[in-house]
């Protein structure tokens, strides 16, 4: 006869089947929030007691979520760009001399980064010459020497077009780079570097 009253049994039954569930939700939560509560004291209590350092060196996660990042703020559309110059003596020397004016300061005559201003800066400049470097398409080398790259030393350097792919073509150049090229650029920035 009860069954007969529509509704009736369902509505008993329900609280009686919900509330373990809802009890086991409830203490999923919990747990959620006591794990994210504890990373963050312990994440603070770090940060406090040993504060941060532009000297130390970046995680291999860390530098790989920063270049995938960087690579992502690239707008497709440059880092798709080959370079449209050829390099020439005329253009690499250019290059060159710039560089040694510009970019040695941190980079080093040979890329290497082995600067005292790069090694206390976080993060530091990868060593050009690299497969990390070298592995960017000439768009993005473009963009980053144009653009700078934010939240790092990498001034954004503006420049006309010429200036930037002559730039692009040293940088490509670096792992070839001479004893010769070297002290030609030394004789430009005073053996500084
Ligand atoms: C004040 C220091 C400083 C100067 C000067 C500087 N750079 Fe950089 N550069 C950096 C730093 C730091 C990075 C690394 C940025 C990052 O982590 O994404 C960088 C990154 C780069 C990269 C990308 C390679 C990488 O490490 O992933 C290129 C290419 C580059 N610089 C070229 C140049 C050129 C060309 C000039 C001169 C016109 C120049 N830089 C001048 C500090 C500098």
């Amino acid at each position: 006869m009860k069954a007969s009253i529509p509704g009736t049994v369902r509505r008993m039954q329900t609280p009686s089947d919900d509330s373990p569930r809802r009890f086991r939700g409830r203490m999923a939560a919990l747990l959620v929030l006591v794990i994210v509560s504890t990373v963050a004291v312990t994440g603070l209590l770090w940060v406090r007691s040993h504060g941060f350092s532009a000297r130390a060196t970046p995680g291999a996660f860390e530098t790989a979520v920063a270049r995938a990042v960087r690579s992502l703020a690239v707008p497709p559309a440059v880092r798709d760009l080959a370079n449209p110059l050829q390099p020439t003596e005329l253009r690499l020397a250019r290059a060159r001399d710039h560089f040694a004016d510009h970019c040695a300061t941190c980079h080093a005559n040979d890329g290497s980064g082995k600067t005292m201003v790069n090694e206390g800066l976080y993060p530091p400049a990868h060593d050009l010459r690299s497969d990390d470097v070298q592995r960017m398409t000439d768009g993005e080398l473009f963009h980053v020497i144009r653009e700078g790259v934010r939240f790092t030393g990498m001034p954004g350097w503006g420049g006309d077009e010429e200036t930037n792919w002559e730039l692009v073509l040293f940088v490509r150049h670096l792992p070839g780079l001479t004893a010769v090229e070297e002290a030609m650029m030394r004789e430009v920035n005073g053996e500084r570097y």
